[in-house]
């Protein structure tokens, strides 16, 4: 989990400023060049005395480190597309990636028939709900844009026709019930390969597959 451990680097690089004196080459090494700039002393100083003393003196009171960005290549290996799209470019430096929304989907991910859903999917109707567990309603109605959206809300619309409008799939083949995860159509073809599902050769492969063999009703 290359995230957490970068937490633990960064918390540690904060500790180990303390001892600036003593251990200057672990600091670098741990913190490297992602460590948080918001902190006073998190730019090596010339005088270590003074970034020691700060460190020290109140941790509590210095700005919440940055967060790490997050990781997305775990996904971008089927999901290339997605590495461009605003939702993910919004959401990506601030450490909240694919996973944070859409669970870690190893299964999903392993699956190299596609069969097998993420672990989370949005309904229309969980959309809002969701995007509003990070943005607070009482901020975003702040924006005349959002205070008309909340005033005429129709049905069915959502963050995502402003925010996430290419945070679609042009073509499905697979299609899964949102709320249990149930398959419940898919076009039968098994387009990914063991050795190399992102790279070459998966779509001109593809019909390899036994149509229809694990759709329903066909
Ligand atoms: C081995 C290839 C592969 C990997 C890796 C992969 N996916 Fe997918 N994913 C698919 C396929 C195939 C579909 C179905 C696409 C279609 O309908 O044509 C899909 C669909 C989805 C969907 C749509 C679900 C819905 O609402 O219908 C989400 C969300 C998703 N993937 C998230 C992820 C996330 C998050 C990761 C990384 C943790 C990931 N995927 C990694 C192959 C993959
Ligand atoms: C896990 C928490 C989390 C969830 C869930 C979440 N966001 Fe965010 N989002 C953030 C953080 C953190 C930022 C960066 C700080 C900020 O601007 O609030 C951000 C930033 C944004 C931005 C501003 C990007 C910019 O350019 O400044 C938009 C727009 C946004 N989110 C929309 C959404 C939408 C739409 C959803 C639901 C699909 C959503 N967010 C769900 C945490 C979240
Ligand atoms: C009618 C279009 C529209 C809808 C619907 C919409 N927004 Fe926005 N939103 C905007 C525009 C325009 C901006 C300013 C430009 C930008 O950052 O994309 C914005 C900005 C934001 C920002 C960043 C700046 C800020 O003022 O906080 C966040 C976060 C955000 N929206 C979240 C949401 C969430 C969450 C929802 C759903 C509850 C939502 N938006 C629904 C149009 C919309
Ligand atoms: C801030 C939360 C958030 C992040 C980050 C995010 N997603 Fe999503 N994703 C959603 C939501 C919410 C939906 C449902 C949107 C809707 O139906 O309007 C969705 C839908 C999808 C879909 C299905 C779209 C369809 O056609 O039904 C896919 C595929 C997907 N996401 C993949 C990804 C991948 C890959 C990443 C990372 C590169 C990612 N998402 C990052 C929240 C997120």
């Amino acid at each position: 989990m290359p995230r957490r451990s970068n937490v633990i680097a960064t918390t540690l690089g904060v500790v180990l400023a303390a001892c600036w004196l003593l251990v200057p080459l672990a600091v670098r090494t741990s913190g490297g060049e992602a460590r948080p700039t918001a902190s006073a002393g998190a730019k090596p100083s010339p005088t270590p005395a003074i970034a020691k003393t700060k460190a020290d003196a109140n941790p509590q009171q210095q700005p919440a480190p940055r967060p790490e960005p997050a990781d997305n290549s775990y996904c971008y290996v089927c999901h290339a597309n997605y590495e461009h799209e605003k939702l993910t470019k919004a959401h990506q430096p601030v450490g909240v990636g694919c996973e944070k929304c859409h669970g870690m989907s190893v299964k999903h991910s392993g699956d190299e028939d596609g069969l097998t859903p993420p672990d989370k999917m949005y309904a229309k109707s969980a959309v809002d709900p969701f995007c509003m567990t990070c943005h607070e309603k009482s901020k975003l109605v702040k924006r005349d844009d959002h205070k008309d959206y909340f005033r005429d809300l129709q049905e069915g619309e959502t963050c995502s026709d402003c925010h996430a409008e290419k945070h679609h799939l042009a073509v499905r083949t697979r299609i899964w019930d949102k709320k249990t995860g149930k398959l419940v159509k898919d076009d039968g073809v098994r387009m990914m390969l063991k050795d190399s599902p992102a790279t070459e050769g998966a779509a001109a492969k593809s019909k390899h597959g036994s149509a229809g063999e694990q759709s329903k009703g066909k």
